[in-house]
């Protein structure tokens, strides 16, 4: 990393390998996700150390409730516990939480845990934001915010003219962040897997074959040197700085 100032604002990150993480050390997938937890919050730490002020996660997909039950109960207990155990810690490090996702569909302690924490952690004078995707789909959260913007004009509120990506953007989820300027992506895949289809039209993409659990201090140096090598130009043809 040279340049402190060419650092993304919001990086968001595919957490992928829990899974073969586990099986190659012979654990079961669920250890494999609790790792990941923990590479989660160590992230979250070293993000805040170089100054980055938001990070996404995607931590459950629309896609993941086809996983056998017993796993898709694991995460959610981790993430219970995780929200339990977390949250005075978020709030004593300054950063705010938010979600992202269809939360209607997650089990009713969940939400509750999540509303609890969101709002302990609505703190005004935040030095980070970690958003959790949870029950996340992009094609979904565009779905979504169609069907409101269409309640809208039936209710006379809005007039199809007046759509515009602005207002279009301004109907999903986490509307007021700035779009992710990195994605990066553990465990060799190359897919955007239904992650933030709108928000990552200009995002650079970062992946490494080193599993979520590993993801470490260095391994983020290097996405973050990668970043600064690139240059980025809007579909304009100058160096954006
Ligand atoms: C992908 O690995 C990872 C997930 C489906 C879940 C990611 C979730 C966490 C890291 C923890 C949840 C976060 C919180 C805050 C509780 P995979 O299972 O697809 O791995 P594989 O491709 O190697 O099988």
């Amino acid at each position: 990393m040279n340049n402190l100032s060419l650092l993304p604002k919001h990086i968001a990150i595919i957490m992928d390998g829990n899974g073969r993480w586990a099986e190659e050390r012979g654990k079961s997938r669920a250890e494999g996700h609790a790792q990941g937890v923990n590479t989660l919050r160590s992230t979250l730490k070293l993000c805040r150390e170089f100054g980055i002020d938001y990070l996404t996660a995607y931590a459950f997909s629309t896609e993941n409730w086809k996983r056998p039950q017993a796993e898709v109960e694991a995460l959610m207990s981790l993430l219970l516990e995780y929200l339990k155990i977390e949250t005075e810690t978020l709030y004593q490090e300054k950063v705010q939480l938010r979600v992202i996702g269809n939360t209607a569909l997650l089990p009713e302690p969940i939400q509750q845990a999540l509303h609890t924490s969101i709002k302990r952690l609505a703190i005004a004078e935040h030095k980070q934001v970690l958003t959790l995707a949870l029950s996340y789909g992009g094609r979904d959260e565009i779905v979504r915010a169609t069907k409101a913007i269409s309640r809208d004009i039936l209710a006379s509120k809005l007039t199809p003219d007046e759509i515009t990506e602005d207002l279009f953007t301004s109907y999903l989820d986490n509307a007021d962040i700035p779009d992710p300027d990195l994605l990066i992506r553990t465990a060799g895949e190359l897919r955007l897997s239904n992650f933030l289809l709108w928000q990552l039209s200009y995002a650079e993409l970062y992946a490494t074959d080193v599993y979520w659990p590993d993801f470490s201090r260095d391994e983020l140096q290097k996405a973050l040197t990668n970043y600064q090598g690139r240059i980025r130009k809007f579909g304009n043809i100058q160096k954006n700085t």
